[in-house]
């Protein structure tokens, strides 16, 4: 087995996967204010920023060859309420970063969750009463949110809220608006993760999320069979990508949903995989370049399309050199 790996040209012959900043998607956080820009804490490397310094930042991924973005707003906490009624103002901190970015470098797409967390004062995904999540009553409030994100400029909706019959609503929705055009790529698996902690503070949702659960809507880590479920209703609904999330503890699902079904995959890196990285990096425990490409990799060896993933900037810079 030694002989085809003697050598750098023998090794780059026989490699049966290629990791390209075409398989990038980058999550950005976007705050109010102007000219301001301020460190996830948790998350060290990972900015906030205001909308103006977003669209420099974007101008840079674009630069690089990042298809795409992803855009996670950090909303001031007076304006969330009960059923994050924000969400669909079609003037909120989403829509000007779309309406920024799109200006700025309308080269690149632009991914939008579809998820109420950021918008509402208790942190969940959806409308809350008497300590439940309504599903239909949220999947409304999402068409609302999905169209007003359409109009400011997104190109791909991506439902991260884990309602059930969302994509399909939501289809329906952009299609009776004259917006046939724009995709979906589903949160299609999403697990209940401790692995998105460090999100939470960089959107600032509040984590005190009362005594409903989130396990109520999202994915049990201990199912497999339940996630192919998932990604078969998407795709039946009108989903044209799905994703799979987290990422590196859930590769087995990345590997069954793309080998069952054929479609665009996608796996999402989160923010605790990220920490947990770079607290190892920043302690010197692991080498830096050597990581960020070979945690990127195994998601292409276990099928995926495209990782959405906070170390995008730097991956592509190692990869364009
Ligand atoms: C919101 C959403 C979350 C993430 C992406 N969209 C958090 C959650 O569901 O609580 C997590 C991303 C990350 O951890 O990097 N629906």
């Amino acid at each position: 087995m030694r002989r085809n790996r003697q050598s750098d040209w023998s090794r780059r012959m026989v490699r049966e996967n290629t990791l390209t900043v075409d398989d990038l998607i980058w999550p950005v956080f976007v705050m109010g204010g102007r000219g301001a820009s301020e460190p996830v804490v948790s998350m060290p490397g990972v900015m906030r920023h205001s909308v103006d310094r977003l669209a420099e930042a974007v101008r840079e991924a674009q630069a690089l060859g990042i298809p795409a973005i992803a855009l996670f707003p950090q909303i001031d906490p007076a304006l969330k309420n009960i059923s994050g009624t924000e969400a669909t103002n079609p003037d909120n901190l989403v829509c000007q970063a779309i309406k920024a970015i799109k200006d700025a470098v309308p080269d690149i797409g632009v991914l939008c969750d579809v998820a109420l967390d950021p918008f509402t004062d208790h942190g969940h995904d959806g409308v809350l009463q008497d300590d439940r999540i309504l599903n239909d009553e949220t999947v409304e409030i999402l068409c609302g949110q999905a169209l007003v994100q359409a109009e400011a400029g997104c190109d791909i909706i991506a439902p991260s809220d884990m309602m059930d019959g969302r994509i399909g609503a939501i289809r329906r929705a952009l299609d009776a608006a004259g917006r046939q055009d724009i995709q979906i790529m589903a949160y299609a698996a999403k697990y209940a993760s401790a692995f998105y902690g460090p999100f939470r503070d960089a959107v600032g949702s509040a984590k005190t999320l009362g005594k409903a659960s989130k396990s109520t809507y999202q994915m049990d880590p201990a199912n497999t069979d339940e996630a192919l479920r998932e990604v078969v209703l998407d795709i039946a609904e009108g989903a044209d990508m799905v994703m799979v999330k987290p990422g590196m503890p859930y590769l087995d699902i990345v590997q069954r949903v793309k080998s069952s079904f054929a479609v665009p995959t996608f796996a999402y890196q989160v923010s605790g995989e990220y920490a947990m990285l770079k607290g190892a990096i920043q302690n010197g425990w692991l080498d830096n370049d050597r990581i960020v490409l070979e945690s990127l990799m195994a998601f292409k060896r276990a099928g995926a399309d495209g990782v959405l993933t906070y170390f995008a900037v730097e991956a592509a810079k190692l990869l364009n050199r």
